[in-house]
């Protein structure tokens, strides 16, 4: 290269390291100060990593501030600094299964070894700190600092109760350590702090690590006590005399002399038990009583971690396994109106497709209105979405500082998008309404609902099938499936004989499903499955709860004068009735034996936890109480049967422990009576 192009070069490479820096510091100042990030983890580690790069091709420009110079906070100047005897380095952070098995096939290159043992661990998302015990006295606590130098704040950590001031050990080899650990604070304790900070008007903290971190740098030691933090140790910095070989060594050593370690970590043997552990706690970590952000992975051997050795940042025998993000960052392509089959319109974000919790998402609930413009989000919007509990994600806030200018914002049409006729708002109500019960999308939508699994459960009538039955005016109402002919249904997109003659025989089949099932299925306003099972009992039939009086509905358990005034205005629509008839033309009217309700789980206590695909919790519940099951919300010793659906929290544990018979979703539709 010539003097000039390289000159030229360095030029380039000082104003893109400059760039850089400034917008790393920015960025950290938005997670860490403002806890208000505007990049997601992985794009600013993406920042940081192109930084080091540049920098380690040009290192005259490296300078003692920047932010790869660094590993944590600096020390303040309230408190006396530590320096660490060994340094207190961070994590090479990963997300994924491929750079976890990256990580092990450089770990056995390096060892030139076919097989390495690993111990995985929780990464509890609190502060860093050393505790230095000298003759077993603990005689110092510090954190983590830039890494090299930290904060003394011994008397801070004397006040966690998990922290011995003594160890509990004969042995002397142990006397004199270095201990590494977590300090945090409970979900719990956090949410009880945030109350009490509330009540007195003072400032909340924004998540359990804040508190944690926030508490640790308070200056009178008597509040930190009063803080309700925790520690969970996971190695040794400086300790000379121990004679321990492997990480599975030093933890059990840890515990032996009276600290606290994780109770969940495991030894691995090589990536694949590695990445099922990461899969493990990714699903469970919303059982824990604290909050987790990823997994550590360590090399179990200490003579394999000394060969490794650690470059500045970090050690090159362990990594930090990231959980995929709750929160995702996306762009909004569109909003569109969607009608339900109540006729409510909603809007929708149409979402460039990303990864949220393990799945992709392109759609979002945008509620109503109201919330638009109270979060303002506008069509070309970055936003930060969440998959909360519900199946639809919901969008949390509005990447104001991304915005170019381009934005529009949404106003709801002043027609329904599907029918064209008039939108109305009723006083008092954020709700937008299509009124038009012949909405070709509302029929669609009752259609969709009628045939669903809690309702008569046709099988193979699907979104994609039910669009073209409506558009082809095959079906106006759900009673014109019972109607439909193999030569109308082959002849559709998709739809060759066999499917058709399938869907046919579903279709027949729906017509001997309960009673409660068709009043569910039909969709009064607020008759869910509860309600619906409770108005089958009592009254029998379609007819019979047709003709019952206000009264009659009223005096029924459960039933209050809204779900009453519902159902009487529905028998009071003549559209609804001719839709009925339809029903009892085609041979649909199943009648409910109204005997005294059988009890055959009567005695019998359950308890449900995790999410079940095909029942809501509150319906779940009802159905085992209606079988005069009880239902209880923890697992005790007076547990009969534990139901157990995804994501299962620490009841599975608890139930495992205790012998409690543990039942799957398909088990409890069977136990109480469901195909
Ligand atoms: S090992 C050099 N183990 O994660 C090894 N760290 O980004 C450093 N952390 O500073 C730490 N749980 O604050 C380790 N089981 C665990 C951990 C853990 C949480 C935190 C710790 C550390 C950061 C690394």
């Amino acid at each position: 290269m010539t003097r000039p192009d390289r000159k030229r070069d360095i030029r380039q490479a000082r104003a893109r390291i400059e760039s850089l820096r400034e917008e790393i510091r920015y960025h950290n100042k938005r997670y860490y100060v403002l806890n208000d990030p505007v990049i997601s983890d992985r794009e600013f580690d993406r920042l940081m990593a192109e930084l080091a790069e540049l920098e380690a091709r040009y290192p005259a420009l490296i300078t003692p501030d920047s932010p790869t110079q660094r590993v944590g906070g600096e020390p303040s100047k309230e408190f006396p600094t530590v320096v660490h005897a060994v340094p207190m380095l961070s994590l090479t952070n990963t997300y994924s299964g491929e750079e976890v098995e990256a990580f092990d096939a450089r770990v056995r290159r390096a060892l030139d070894l076919d097989r390495v043992a690993y111990v995985a661990e929780l990464k509890i998302d609190g502060v860093a700190v050393s505790l230095r015990y000298e003759g077993g006295v603990l005689v110092q606590g510090s954190t983590r600092g830039d890494g090299t130098r930290g904060d003394d704040i011994t008397p801070n950590l004397r006040t966690i109760k998990s922290i011995p001031l003594r160890l509990s050990t004969a042995d002397s080899d142990l006397l004199d350590i270095e201990v590494r650990g977590e300090v945090y604070l409970s979900r719990a304790a956090f949410k009880e702090l945030n109350e009490v900070r509330r009540k007195e008007g003072e400032p909340l903290f924004a998540n359990p690590r804040n508190a944690a971190a926030g508490s640790l740098k308070l200056l009178d030691s008597r509040l930190v006590a009063q803080r309700q933090l925790e520690i969970c140790t996971y190695g040794v910095g400086e300790a000379s005399a121990a004679r321990l070989t492997t990480h599975v060594d030093v933890l059990s050593a840890l515990k032996d002399i009276g600290l606290r370690v994780g109770e969940h970590w495991e030894r691995c043997d090589g990536p694949g038990e590695v990445l099922r552990y990461c899969e493990v706690w990714a699903e469970r970590k919303g059982g824990l009583p604290y909050d987790i952000d990823g997994v550590v992975v360590k090399v179990d051997d200490l003579d394999s971690r000394r060969l490794l050795g650690s470059t500045t940042k970090s050690p090159r025998w362990a990594i930090a396994y990231k959980f995929p993000a709750e929160e995702a960052m996306t762009t909004i392509i569109d909003i569109v109106a969607q009608v339900g089959r109540t006729g409510i319109v909603t809007p929708v974000a149409v979402l460039e497709p990303v990864e949220v919790s393990g799945s992709t998402v392109s759609r979002a609930t945008l509620h109503n209105i109201d919330e638009i413009k109270r979060k303002d989000i506008r069509v070309g919007d970055v936003v930060a979405i969440e998959k909360g509990g519900e199946v639809i994600p919901k969008v949390n806030r509005v990447i104001v500082e991304r915005r170019t200018g381009k934005e529009q914002p949404f106003s709801m049409p002043g027609k329904c998008p599907s029918c064209k006729g008039r939108l109305v708002r009723h006083e008092g109500e954020v709700a937008v309404r299509c009124e038009n019960v012949a909405c070709p999308a509302q029929v669609r939508g009752r259609i969709l609902h009628f045939a669903s699994r809690n309702a008569m459960d046709i099988e193979g009538l699907g979104p994609a099938l039910v669009d073209q039955l409506v558009e082809g005016g095959l079906a106006k109402d759900f009673s014109d499936l019972y109607r439909l002919k193999l030569e109308e249904l082959s002849g559709l997109e998709r739809m060759g004989e066999k499917s058709a003659g399938n869907l046919l025989r579903e279709i027949e089949r729906s017509k001997e499903g309960s009673f409660t099932r068709l009043l569910f299925a039909i969709g009064i306003r607020q008759v869910g499955l509860h309600a619906a099972g409770i108005l089958a009992e009592r009254f029998g039939s379609l007819d019979g709860l047709a003709s019952a009086t206000r009264g009659e509905l009223e005096a029924s358990e459960g039933i209050g004068p809204t779900i009453a005034g519902s159902i009487i205005s529905f028998f009071g629509s003549p559209e609804n009735r001719a839709v009925l008839a339809g029903l009892r033309e085609a041979g649909v009217n199943p009648v409910q034996d109204t005997a005294p309700r059988r009890r055959p789980l009567a005695g019998k206590t359950f308890v449900i936890t995790g999410t079940l695909e095909g029942y809501a919790r509150d319906d779940a519940r009802q159905r085992l109480v209606d079988l005069g099951a009880r239902v209880t919300s923890s697992v005790s010793e007076k547990t009969d049967f534990l139901v157990v659906g995804a994501n299962p929290g620490s009841k599975l544990k608890k139930a495992r422990a205790l012998g409690v018979q543990i039942i799957d979703e398909a088990e409890f539709r069977r136990l109480i009576g469901d195909r």
